[in-house]
């Protein structure tokens, strides 16, 4: 790939959109999630942590289903590239869609919802850290089980543009993994530490 232009419109319109839609999820998420532990401002202004979290949850997944959507979009508006037109790049992205499809669903069904979305920041801690599957594969099976189906769906649809999208999806999730993950390790030492305390 000596030029990068002649496989990816980079300044499409729909293009730039899904990149700006990647980046401001985890963003957001992030930036509400310390609000809300630093103020309980969420919490406050509907009356329990529980439905705040629940809240924040459920915009969390329009805003996840919104940014699939755009990152489809900008496939579609990109060209497709032949070499990808083959049955071993398509086939392979079936085994990543469902592999990723398996990390996401089943970290899901082992966090529960309040301790996929941040309940955590909402101080609903869980009492234990969850180590069975799909954790005892990789630490962020949720993220990276994202990652692989965005490279699923690029490769399925034999997408240079859909590649780099991935590409960026993957950076931003580890930028995501080194900010949140000490401050979740501070939440449940701090919960410890008033635990040894009582
Ligand atoms: C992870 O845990 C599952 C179920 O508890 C087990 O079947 C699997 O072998 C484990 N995998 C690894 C890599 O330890």
């Amino acid at each position: 790939m000596a030029d990068l232009s002649q496989y990816v419109r980079l300044q499409d319109g729909s293009f730039i959109f899904a990149l700006l839609c990647i980046v401001f999820n985890p963003l957001f998420w992030n930036v509400m999630a310390r609000w809300e532990y630093r103020t309980r401002s969420l919490s406050r202004m509907v009356g329990s942590p529980y439905i705040a979290c629940y809240c924040l949850g459920a915009v969390l997944i329009f805003l996840a289903a919104f940014r699939s959507h755009c990152f489809t979009e900008a496939m579609r508006t990109q060209p497709s590239l032949g070499v990808l037109e083959t049955p071993g790049p398509y086939y392979l992205g079936l085994i990543l869609l469902g592999a990723g499809g398996i990390l996401v669903i089943s970290s899901f069904l082992a966090l529960g919802f309040v301790g996929t979305y941040l309940g955590d920041y909402f101080g609903i801690l869980m009492d234990e850290k969850v180590t069975g599957f799909p954790f005892n594969i990789t630490e962020n099976p949720m993220y990276w089980g994202s990652t692989a189906n965005y490279l699923g769906l690029a490769l399925t649809n034999a997408s240079p543009a859909g590649l780099v999208l991935t590409a960026v999806v993957a950076v931003v999730y580890k930028v995501a993994i080194a900010f949140e993950g000490p401050f979740t390790e501070e939440i449940y030492r701090k919960k410890a530490e008033s635990g040894k305390n009582k």
